[in-house]
């Protein structure tokens, strides 16, 4: 059937057809929330590139896991600032480190409240690097039982879920080994399989201080020319244990998003990082687009590709938005 006869716009004449033929939805149990968690006391501290962002001491955990739960956000993601670093990330698999105390306080606070851990070394290294330095190169296996050490500390303090954002080779492995070996059979790994070497990480660097003291880190996350290594990765790490398989940045990825969701059966996660968020925020703050509506389309076209799940910044204002909507 072709015009005159058929007619698309029939089903877009008005709100009740339009949400009745909608195809894809955002729901607030989809999205995690990222946290910065910092040492000290009664500290709020907004990051300057990510206006609604802030740094929280832990005992201010407590009234922001309230205020995820009012919005209808089910699930944060923490990453530490720790009081001091040193060259093998000490700081990462401390039981009195900075993330452990954060999970304590976050399952005291809100049982209800799921609390995943990002499990990587970046922000607890002096060099800044995501392992272990050995010979000017960090060094994939000496790295292993670190990041294995880091997850069991956060299953032991209290974590819901793990996320190796490091992309050493063969870390999920390690880390459901540790885990199952200390009786942790049940904590899920959300991995970072296809987690992109990115420019749009820049003001992540600034808010969690991690950004890398000599080099980049090319040498171990992926070129963003790549598509079917992305393949090759999520394969590795579905082999080794992984629950979550994520795709990182997400904007400019919806490409490997969609291929992974087509191929993979695992949850697809996508993390729309702190890049993606500054320059609509930046964009909304000059009045040259409307930030709420800019981010909602963002974060329906994430999902529209294929990602089941979606770490995002805004995620407490996107909830609101959908859930003060009718449709
Ligand atoms: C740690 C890590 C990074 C991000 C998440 N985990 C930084 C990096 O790899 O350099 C970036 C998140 C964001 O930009 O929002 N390795």
């Amino acid at each position: 059937m072709i015009f005159p006869d058929y007619r698309p716009r029939r089903l877009r004449q008005n709100e009740n057809f339009r949400a009745m033929v909608r195809e894809t939805r955002l729901s607030p149990s989809q999205f995690i929330l990222p946290l910065f968690v910092q040492t000290g006391k009664n500290i709020r501290e907004e990051i300057s590139s990510m206006p609604g962002v802030f740094r929280l001491s832990v005992d201010k955990l407590a009234a922001e896991a309230k205020d995820c739960l009012a919005a209808g956000v089910r699930s944060v993601i923490l990453f530490g600032l720790p009081a001091s670093k040193d060259a093998t990330g000490t700081g990462a698999h401390i039981k009195g480190g900075i993330v452990q105390q954060a999970v304590r306080e976050l399952k005291n606070a809100a049982p209800e409240l799921m609390v995943v851990t990002d499990v990587c070394l970046c922000e607890y290294t002096d060099h800044g690097h995501c392992g272990i330095i050995v010979n000017g190169e960090v060094d994939n296996d000496a790295t292993l039982e670190v990041l294995a050490k880091t997850a069991l500390s956060h299953a032991r303090a209290g974590a819901d879920m793990v996320a190796p954002s490091d992309m050493m080779d063969g870390r999920v492995a390690e880390i459901r080994a540790t885990l199952d070996e200390n009786n942790y059979t049940n904590i899920p790994i959300m991995s970072y399989a296809v987690k992109y070497a990115s420019s749009f990480y820049g003001p992540f660097r600034e808010a969690a201080d991690g950004a890398p003291q000599f080099g980049d880190r090319r040498g171990y996350q992926m070129d963003p020319a790549n598509v079917r290594e992305a393949f090759r990765e999520a394969s590795l790490d579905v082999e080794e244990g992984a629950d979550i398989i994520m795709v990182k940045p997400a904007l400019s990825y919806l490409d490997i998003i969609s291929k992974m969701h087509d191929e993979f059966d695992h949850p697809i996660a996508a993390y729309q990082v702190s890049g993606e968020y500054a320059m609509i925020k930046a964009a909304a703050a000059n009045g040259w687009i409307d930030g709420d509506k800019v981010m909602m389309e963002t974060l329906l076209s994430i999902h529209r590709a294929g990602a089941d799940i979606i770490l995002t910044y805004a995620a407490k204002d996107m909830a609101r938005l959908i859930n003060n909507s009718s449709f």
